[in-house]
């Protein structure tokens, strides 16, 4: 078969992270500082992932700038040639910390918010980050740097979903990933607590179109569909071991940032392999690459090829087999798992969310 190169590194630092979303996309199962690459393994990672064709890594986590070396890491990224985008809380973002970065020659800085209100989103973050990250947005403008913002949006949020985008207009955002929460890790512990009723949803779809117009010229926009709404699943990660790959923090190397979560499967380390072996010939990488391994009804679906049958993470959390179509799909024998929940949100009472927040 044949095996097309990657052109994005995700680059999980760390799962440490002064934060506790109850949506984090961080497996449930956090790894530890001690077990995280050292500086020469990561910068090995990333000459590494240059020669297998790589042209834009993430640095994310937890929240990367916990680690001291990241402006080191960074620079090397840069002297490879990468396009570089850090995916930060802005906690910890210091004057002296923004002008190290800018120094190492980062292309971009991706910052985290919750929600409009200093109250709730620090209530939805577990820890009082808000004007932290208010501050963070203007270092990194001050800096002459790209500023860009993301939000997961959820029942708990949704509707400040006007006031968010007018208040990442005025931190001066360049773009805004509106993110309905994908529920893996932590969200699907949370699915009750976060999964917004299907009125609210259509409010907040109304709202996006309002403040499109009103922002859409001075803020690139991006929503990202609320998948349990739909009738067909994503085209996940554009397809498994196909465009991009992830490092988690202790050096197994991931088709994307959740699939540690399938059990199913086991993961190379870049302290064992190459990460060219382990992209090109790794039973983990080819495992849901082709369509060989699909069964009905993807098997003779038309759409296969659109959608490569959904997302083998959300197939295998909520079926217990990664080779299912997404339960997302209305043609799946499992969407039952998705309609019976949406139902009984719908029917029940209002209430304060009871959040298990994510530890670490
Ligand atoms: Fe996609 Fe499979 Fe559903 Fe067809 S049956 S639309 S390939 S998930
Ligand atoms: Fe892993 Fe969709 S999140 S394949």
């Amino acid at each position: 078969m044949q095996v097309s190169l990657p052109y994005a590194l995700t680059a999980e630092l760390t799962h440490r992270c002064p934060l506790r979303c109850p949506y984090c996309s961080n497996p449930t199962e956090l790894q530890k500082r001690e077990n995280e690459l050292s500086t020469d393994e990561w910068l090995s990672v990333l000459e590494q992932a240059c020669e297998l064709g790589v042209v834009q890594v993430h640095f994310t986590g937890g929240e990367p700038l916990l680690r001291p070396d990241l402006e080191l890491i960074v620079r090397r990224a840069r002297d490879l040639g990468l396009f570089v985008n850090l995916i930060t809380s802005g906690v910890g973002l210091t004057e002296e910390r923004v002008r190290k970065l800018s120094d190492a020659g980062i292309d971009s800085i991706q910052l985290s918010l919750q929600a409009a209100s200093a109250e709730l989103a620090d209530s939805i973050a577990g820890f009082k980050a808000h004007e932290l990250k208010r501050q963070a947005a203007r270092r990194i403008r001050e800096a002459g740097l790209a500023l860009n913002m993301n939000v997961v949006l959820h029942r708990g949020n949704l509707h400040q979903l006007e006031d968010i985008i007018e208040l990442c207009a005025s931190w001066g955002a360049q773009r805004l990933e509106l993110a309905n929460t994908q529920y893996y890790g932590w969200a699907l512990r949370n699915v009750n607590e976060l999964l917004p009723r299907s009125e609210q949803l259509k409010q907040a779809e109304a709202d996006y179109v309002r403040a499109s117009e009103r922002f859409g010229q001075q803020l690139e926009l991006i929503w990202i569909l609320p998948d349990y709404y739909e009738d067909f699943p994503k085209p996940c990660m554009g397809g498994w071991g196909k465009l991009s790959l992830t490092v988690a923090p202790d050096g197994r190397v991931l088709p994307c940032t959740v699939s540690s979560e399938i059990r199913s499967l086991s993961f190379e380390n870049v302290k064992q392999r190459e990460l060219a072996w382990i992209w090109h010939d790794s039973p983990s990488f080819n495992a849901y690459r082709g369509y060989d391994w699909m069964a009905e009804p993807c098997r003779s679906c038309e759409r296969r090829e659109q959608d490569y049958g959904g997302c083998r993470c959300q197939a295998f959390l909520l079926t217990g087999d990664a080779n299912a179509a997404d339960p997302v799909c209305t043609l799946s024998p499992h969407r039952r798992v998705i309609t019976d929940r949406i139902k009984s949100i719908e029917a029940g009472e209002s209430r304060t969310p009871n959040y298990a927040y994510r530890g670490g």
